[in-house]
């Protein structure tokens, strides 16, 4: 099988990459405008170092079985409209033109949970999307743009995953956009006490980025077009977290509350996964205790080692 992916040095595309590379070539493309190489360490495919605004994509592709785009501006903070529409939207019509110009008939592209914004919960695919901010406001274009082009081409099948709250291996590189799982872990990592808003109860719907690969591979196995929610549909508060982290890290750290200075912030977000469970067949396999378990061990690979050894 071939494979394009794009973002491949992120977080979520190189470990989309490097479990894709086991079922075939893989070609991954990525401007390091924001992922690093060192992510594709382990990478054999083609790496493309390119920006999906400009890029002359390679027309040795005409067999590509599916392309993953992962691509983006995925910084919530950013302001530019221009920038963030650019990027996320008219590059990911570009990007279906070429599909279609190469007959590339799978197209799985990422959404996200910030086309809810301050929706209800659980969210699910068919509530009307309300994104707080531009990056979300981004996310809800593309999903237009992938319905346009299926009306025009019927034959493909282009697949929108809305991820919710992603994290492990592979987020360094994001700094204060990484996971607060990530952030947390770091904090905590340094003998701090972790810092969160009062009173630390706010949820979100974590989801291990092994899992959100796990999710991709199966729309390989879908026939037809849609948006999907990428979730556990149990999600883990903020005190929660820590107590996880401070069990798998060995540490025993009080959170320190302060004041949210935010307005516009999500107090929780939680996927309905039945759509996903009953049309994708994705049944996520790491709940917020199994994935934090893992992902410290490879962070802090000397936990792990000590544990093994009682
Ligand atoms: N991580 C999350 O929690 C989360 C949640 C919802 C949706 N998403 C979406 O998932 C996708 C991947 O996110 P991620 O967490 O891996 O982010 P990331 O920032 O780690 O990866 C994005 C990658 O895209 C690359 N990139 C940016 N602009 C580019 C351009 N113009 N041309 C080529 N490459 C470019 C960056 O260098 C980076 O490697 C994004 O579309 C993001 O919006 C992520």
């Amino acid at each position: 099988m071939k494979f394009l992916v794009t973002g491949a040095a992120g977080l979520i595309g190189s470990n989309l990459a490097l479990e894709l590379q086991k079922h075939g070539k893989v070609i991954a493309l990525d401007d390091l405008s924001a992922g690093k190489r060192q992510n594709l360490a382990r990478f054999r495919g083609d790496f493309m170092r390119a920006d999906i605004r400009t890029a002359n994509y390679p027309k040795f592709l005409k067999e590509c079985d599916a392309i993953f785009h992962e691509a983006a501006i995925t910084d919530t903070t950013v302001t530019d409209k221009h920038l963030m529409f650019s990027v996320n939207v008219d590059a990911f019509k570009r990007l279906l033109i070429y599909a279609k110009s190469i007959g590339c008939r799978k197209i799985v592209y990422a959404s996200s949970a910030a086309t809810y914004g301050k929706g209800k919960v659980p969210m699910k695919e068919t509530d009307r999307p309300a994104p707080a901010n531009i990056y979300g406001e981004s996310k809800v274009r593309m999903e237009q743009a992938a319905k346009a082009f299926v009306k025009e081409n019927p034959g493909f099948s282009v697949i929108g995953l809305r991820y919710f709250n992603v994290y492990g291996p592979g987020e360094t590189h994001k700094k204060k956009a990484a996971s607060m799982i990530y952030q947390l872990y770091l904090q905590m990592a340094a003998g701090k006490h972790p810092r969160i808003f009062k009173w630390g109860e706010q949820y979100r719907d974590f989801i291990y980025v092994k899992d959100v690969v796990g999710a991709n591979l199966k729309t390989l196995k879908y026939k037809n077009s849609g948006i999907f929610n990428v979730g556990t549909g149990v999600p883990g508060t903020f005190n929660r977290v820590i107590e996880v982290l401070n069990k798998a890290m060995r540490k025993d750290l009080r959170p320190e509350y302060f004041d949210n200075p935010y307005g516009f912030y999500q107090e929780r977000t939680q996927a309905d996964m039945s759509s996903s469970r009953a049309e994708l067949k994705f049944v996520p396999q790491y709940n917020v205790e199994k994935g934090i378990r893992d992902y410290v061990s490879i962070l802090n690979p000397k936990i792990c080692i000590r544990k093994s050894r009682k």
